[in-house]
């Protein structure tokens, strides 16, 4: 299934690569009983689905190609790229011409295709399934956490750069607190030689959800990943892990034993996690609480919301 704009065929994007993968074919389980029926990639920050926000950061870095890994069934996170030309015709007419751009805007993004993964076999099976839609002449791809706001964008824009000075693999991390690194993938780096940037560092390896004292560093990966095309064949040699999952940090392992570079962005900006309930409402205040629309009145509520003196019998939302 293809939708969305035009795109040359052959050219890497500025940042080093065209297309932007995004695996969206898991279970959703954090978010049931919504994820019964409504993919967690559709939930709305604010108003906004947040793979719709994850592809405008793909399109803003350079990619023109986004690729999304679905389930059987999940067809509504593509059809949310594919023009709805009959709303469109019905909004003209109505003259909502501001609710008709936004509804114009993900399918003019980039373009954007899908491939199926039959069962939920992990994050590695699911980037592997891409590899039959890319061009012979692609030689990395990014993959977006949908799950995943890294915020500022523009990440992906400095590990491609960090790629072209060391080639191979480049990943993102953000910096925690050291008593929080259990809830992450942990990466185990060390500085690069000679290197002025205390922001690129070289990977290791990297330990999923450490106990605090085991922790290598308080550098935790966040959704964004900048691969060789070499991590295509590392993942037909990896075994189940975790879970009887494929692991994408099992196959970045064994790059690692290869002796392919891989560096790590600290990504020194802020970063929401969409995959749990709890993230997902920190998410929505913050981008509501920016909006000139709701911003002003949910401040207000919010502040009376925590005040000692509230009382909910006196007050509506
Ligand atoms: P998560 O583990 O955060 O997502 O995977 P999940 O499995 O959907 O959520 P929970 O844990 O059951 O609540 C990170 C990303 O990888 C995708 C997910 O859709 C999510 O975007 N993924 C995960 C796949 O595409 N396929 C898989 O087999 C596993």
């Amino acid at each position: 299934m293809t939708a969305g704009a035009g795109a040359d065929e052959t050219q890497s994007g500025r940042s080093g690569f065209r297309t932007a993968v995004v695996p969206a074919a898991g279970l959703g389980t954090r978010f049931l009983p919504a994820t019964k029926t409504v993919p967690k990639e559709l939930l709305p920050v604010v108003d906004t689905p947040g793979i719709e926000l994850v592809a405008a950061e793909a399109a803003e870095s350079g990619a023109d190609r986004l690729v999304i890994v679905t389930s059987p069934g999940k067809d509504g996170v593509v059809a949310h790229f594919v023009e709805d030309l009959v709303l469109e015709s019905t909004l003209a007419e109505r003259g909502k011409f501001h609710l008709l751009e936004k509804v114009r805007k993900a399918p003019g993004l980039l373009n954007v295709s899908s491939v199926v993964q039959e069962e939920p076999l992990g994050l590695g099976h699911a980037v592997a399934q891409a590899e039959a839609v890319l061009d012979p002449g692609e030689d990395a791809i990014a993959v977006l956490l949908p799950d995943d706001l890294v915020l500022p964008c523009g990440v992906l824009e400095e590990m491609g750069r960090v790629r072209r000075e060391h080639g191979g693999t480049v990943l993102c991390a953000i910096d925690v607190p050291k008593d929080e690194v259990s809830a992450y993938g942990v990466f185990d780096v060390a500085p690069v030689d000679g290197g002025a940037d205390p922001n690129v560092l070289r990977v290791n390896g990297m330990v999923e959800k450490p106990a605090m004292a085991d922790a290598p560093s308080t550098y935790a990966a966040a959704g964004r990943y900048l691969l060789d095309r070499a991590v295509f064949d590392a993942l037909r040699r990896i075994e189940p892990g975790a879970g009887g999952e494929l692991q994408l940090t099992d196959a970045i392992g064994l790059l690692i034993a290869d002796g392919h570079p891989v560096h790590v962005v600290v990504h020194r900006g802020s970063r929401h996690d969409l995959g749990n309930p709890g993230g997902y409402l920190r998410a929505a205040v913050d981008f509501a609480l920016e909006r000139d629309e709701y911003g002003p009145a949910l401040r207000e509520w919010l502040t009376r919301r925590l005040a000692p003196d509230w009382n909910p019998q006196l007050t509506t939302s």
